[in-house]
């Protein structure tokens, strides 16, 4: 690591992940492998058309097959009185009316759930759900964007549906200046984990939620608002959550299927999604088309920007994300037009996915900037340098942090970009065509409100609690870094119970926002300890009497006075000198009003170095380099762990990814992971991610900025612009594979 680049002030922790042991031996547990006495399995049977009404269904064979207790269909559904008023939980963000499983026979998309089949075993259930038959009447299904933006008219007033910063053509009398459209496809979230709900009733209307979610609040909520039930009525776990990357953010139809089916009969049920259910039930990435114009004048400095986008949706919510956001948010341009279009189509609805929205959005844009610096002759980083925002664009304020430049740098250094001969096309190795490319990221820096209680015992251990989840980026870690770099304790003392949600409520994990907003709770109340210490330690004569806080230094796990540490008391001294068994702290951490004048967000500024074999038009990524303006890093590994995984799905992405629909019958071609390609370790290269490491001093008290979208927002570009520098062939469509590269010519 570079010196010149970190804050040597800054502990740079490595710590391990604390619940990576129970990881990685199998104690940890997840939402379906919780065993209840008298367990039943439910499995959801989907339509095989895409569009129209089911007039009849057969379920007599499944009723009958070996170890079957249930079928539901929307013929026997039990009531879900939370659908009457509106508030279904499925509706999630977008304020449509979500899916209301088996509440009407009419069918929205393929393979939407027609029936529940509980059984005694998982295979029963399974094999009787092969029996369910149903008739239909059949509608011609719509589901091809490129047909929607022909026929059919968006949807009006979503956010974002047109923005004009200044002067609304400006770029078309830029002297210089580029016009391209991008496409990008569906991509799916499919975290390893399946989507698993296992639920027991523990009376008529008291349930216990065993659930895979990134938010064990808002699942609660969720379940009191479909059953209209009380908030200590309705237990929601979820201790262990195996990736999410948005698709747990939400409740989905398929856990109201199961607290439906567990209700009806009166035994515990666990259903998990198959993988093919994971691409149509739980969200994705929609497909988006987007124009990008861009124009500058000769010196660089841009003048215009135009970024027009289309992306799809279900014809029951409008789901509608920051698809544009970041062409009005992330260079110095007085003029700028957005406009965002979702059509919908005969689809199951879409959701965040990591970088919702920016990492579409900023495709087109750092393919877009690419286009220029060669249009320009100018080198890509210095383009984005003459147009450095030192303001936000948007609305003129002052960022509380911005350390995008010393990003750049960074990386530049470390790929080694002086290497690059700026002529596409003109290095090599051996056969094979090198080429190097970049791209940034952004996204808002977000803090939210977080609760948590903190319990210092006499024997030293500090125990933490908040009701949040931890889908993977090492939540727990993080806080328990944080606490002992306040306290000064070993983080073999501190346990930070998560996963419940009885504990105090925190955030929901999404939007890079957990460790802003958790963090902040875990400083706060450090410092509330602090204060019940000294204040404790009064009735000590080691201190004789009265001791200020301020004059107390805590970093050594103890009380010790400042300039004269031969006056120390270790913290359980004294809570058992104070006759208490605990020094307890209730902490409710708020976001900082002082905000109100600030804008904030985190960058990523992604390198790659590949290498294409003009024969086969094969792809081969040598070389990554990430730099990131993600604040203070308080958990040095886990932080580079979740850089090199946001830039692994980012790499997916650019080469692999795909979500096909045969727009004849509207059904998913490769609903399984044979066949919509990810990468695996072969696919991986060597991958350095790198900190800028300076702390935001307005938004949270602990300095960190969010990490997991800029991780991959971006990334695709930084590849296709690779593969133009190596080859110069301009890919404009995801993913890159040989075909599209050998078909393209130069230009
Ligand atoms: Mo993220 S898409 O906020 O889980």
């Amino acid at each position: 690591m570079d010196k010149l680049f970190f804050d040597t002030n800054a502990p740079m922790a490595d710590l391990d992940r604390v619940d990576g042991r129970a990881k990685v031996t199998g104690a940890a547990k997840y939402a379906a492998e919780y065993d209840l006495p008298g367990m039943t399995y439910g499995v959801l049977a989907g339509s095989n058309i895409t569009k129209g009404t089911i007039t009849a269904i057969d379920t007599k064979g499944a009723e009958k097959a070996p170890g079957v207790i249930a079928v539901i269909t929307h013929l026997n559904a039990p009531k879900i009185p939370g659908y009457d008023e509106g508030t279904n939980p499925a509706k999630g963000q977008t304020g449509g009316k979500g899916l209301r499983i088996f509440n009407d026979n009419i069918i929205r998309f393929n393979g939407q759930p027609i029936a529940l089949v509980i059984a005694d075993t998982f295979e029963r259930a399974t094999y009787a759900a092969s029996l369910i038959k149903a008739q239909y009447n059949k509608e011609a299904p719509h589901t091809d964007l490129v047909d929607a933006m022909k026929t059919d008219k968006p949807l009006e007033g979503q956010r974002y549906n047109e923005v004009v910063r200044g002067e609304k053509d400006a770029w078309k009398g830029a002297p210089v200046k580029i016009e391209s459209t991008y496409i990008m496809p569906i991509h799916v979230h499919n975290p390893m984990e399946l989507h698993a709900t296992t639920v027991r009733w523990d009376g008529d209307d008291k349930v216990t939620v065993w659930e895979k979610t990134q938010g064990v609040k808002s699942t609660q909520q969720s379940v009191m608002q479909a059953f209209k039930l009380e908030e200590k009525n309705v237990q929601v776990n979820a201790q262990y959550v195996g990736g999410g990357f948005g698709a747990a953010l939400r409740t989905w139809p398929h856990a109201i299927a199961a607290l439906m089916g567990a209700k009806k009969t009166g035994k515990p049920l666990k259903l998990v999604l198959t993988r093919p259910q994971m691409f149509t039930l739980v969200g994705y990435r929609p497909e988006a088309i987007q124009k990008i114009a861009i124009g500058a004048n000769t010196d660089g400095r841009l003048m215009g920007m135009m970024h027009e986008a289309a992306a799809i949706t279900s014809t029951y919510e409008a789901f509608n994300e920051g698809l544009v956001k970041m062409t009005l948010q992330l260079y110095a341009c007085a003029n700028v037009t957005t406009k965002y279009n979702i059509y919908q189509l005969d689809v199951s609805t879409p959701t965040w996915m990591r970088g919702p929205g920016e990492a579409t959005g900023s495709f087109p844009l750092e393919c877009g900037l690419d286009e220029l610096s060669y249009a320009l002759k100018m080198d890509p980083i210095e383009l984005r340098l003459r147009n450095y925002a030192e303001t936000d664009p948007e609305n003129g304020k002052p960022y509380s942090s911005k350390f995008l430049k010393e990003a750049y740098e960074l990386g530049k250094d470390k790929i080694d970009w002086k290497r690059r001969n700026p002529e596409p096309k003109s290095m090599k190795d051996g056969e094979w065509q090198v080429g190097y490319g970049m791209s940034t990221g952004l996204f808002g820096a977000f803090r939210g409100q977080a609760n948590l209680a903190a319990k210092l015992y006499a024997d030293g251990t500090l125990l933490l609690q908040s009701a949040v989840s931890d889908s993977g980026p090492g939540t727990a870690t993080a806080m328990v870094q944080i606490a002992s770099d306040a306290m000064g304790i070993p983080a073999n003392k501190i346990r930070f119970e998560l996963g419940d949600s009885s504990l105090p409520p925190g955030p929901t994990q999404g939007g890079s926002s957990t460790t802003s907003t958790l963090g902040a709770a875990v400083s706060n109340a450090c410092v509330t300890l602090k204060k019940k210490l000294a204040e404790a330690a009064k009735k000590s004569p080691v201190f004789g009497g009265d001791v200020a806080v301020e004059s107390l230094d805590f970093s050594k796990g103890e009380l010790s006075l400042k300039g004269d540490d031969s006056k120390r008391l270790s913290y359980g001294d004294v809570i058992k000198g104070a006759a208490l068994s605990s020094i307890d702290v209730i902490e409710n951490a708020v976001p900082n009003p002082a905000m109100q004048k600030y804008s904030a967000y985190s960058y990523s500024v992604h390198f790659v170095r590949v290498k294409v074999h003009p024969l086969t038009g094969v792809v081969r990524i040598d070389k990554i380099v990430t730099a990131a303006d993600a604040g203070k890093i308080v958990s040095y590994k886990t932080a580079e762990s979740q850089m090199i995984g946001g830039v692994v799905g980012g790499l997916g992405g650019a080469l692999m990814e795909e979500g096909v629909i045969d727009h004849r019958y509207g059904r998913w071609v490769n609903n399984n992971l044979a066949d919509y390609h990810v990468p695996v370790h072969a696919d991986v290269p060597h991958i350095e991610a790198y900190f800028v490491n300076k702390p935001d001093p307005v938004l949270n008290p602990v300095g960190s900025k969010g990490m997991g979208e800029i991780a991959l927002i971006g990334f695709a570009a930084a590849v296709a612009n690779a593969i133009y520098h190596a080859t110069g062939k301009r890919i404009r469509q995801l993913p890159i594979t040989p075909d599209k590269i050998l078909e393209a010519n130069s230009i």
